[in-house]
């Protein structure tokens, strides 16, 4: 197990190898076999798609409900740097590009199941899934536009006066509050499109 648990990329490649255990016995006991077809490709992104958008909103959620919390209580106030300069940027380069996945995967999961037009144009049978698709492209927006390039002043990865800083900071929280308020209605209107009687 060690082997395994002490290495990511091994605990990722365990974690593929699971999965395709699971495939192969499900197809196996059922008779079942995955037909590799269009269909099953729109399924896959619809996989990574999800994939991709739990690291995202996950990463929000943690800066959201365990981060910015929980910096104000640690003493001394020196050991915060621990976060400002190891943890947050680490944070925010999964959370980015995490955010640019999803955006992709969503698209091509909308362009692949031949809705894509009538969900951005909000037209009746797409509209609860195209305005979750307009909620998030407003939510990477801002995570590209917005957080990302406050952050990078408020964690000196470029240059910024203390005046510059200060005025960064309210900005980035309340694109970050901002988002995780639309993550809620956001999540339900993705899930709509497939379960919900709207
Ligand atoms: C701009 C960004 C996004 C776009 C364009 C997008 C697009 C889509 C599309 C087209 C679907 C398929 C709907 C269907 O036919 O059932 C979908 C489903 C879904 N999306 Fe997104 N999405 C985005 C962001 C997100 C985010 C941030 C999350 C967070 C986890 C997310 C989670 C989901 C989930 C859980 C489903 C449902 C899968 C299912 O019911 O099988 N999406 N999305």
């Amino acid at each position: 197990m060690g082997a395994i648990f002490t290495s990511l990329e091994r605990t990722l490649a365990a974690g593929v190898v699971l999965l395709i255990a699971i495939v192969v016995i499900v197809g196996a006991v059922t008779g079942q076999m995955t037909k590799i077809d269009h269909a099953w490709a729109a399924f896959v992104m619809r996989w990574l798609h999800v994939i991709s958008g739990v690291m995202w909103i996950g990463l929000l959620w943690y800066l959201n409900f365990v981060q910015v919390p929980t910096m104000p209580k640690i003493q001394p106030v020196e050991s915060r740097t621990a976060i400002t300069k190891f943890i947050a940027p680490n944070v925010l380069f999964w959370f980015r590009w995490a955010a640019l996945a999803t955006v992709v995967t969503g698209l091509l999961v909308a362009l692949m199941n031949g809705y894509i037009v009538q969900a951005l144009t909000l037209r009746p049978g797409f509209i609860m899934i195209g305005i979750g698709m307009w909620m998030a492209l407003i939510m990477a927006y801002n995570v590209w536009f917005i957080i990302w390039p406050n952050q990078k002043k408020i964690l000196g990865i470029v240059e910024a006066t203390a005046e510059e800083k200060a005025k960064a900071a309210p900005v980035a929280l309340y694109a970050s509050r901002f988002n995780t308020m639309f993550s809620i209605g956001m999540l339900y209107c993705m899930v709509a499109q497939q379960n919900a009687p709207v």
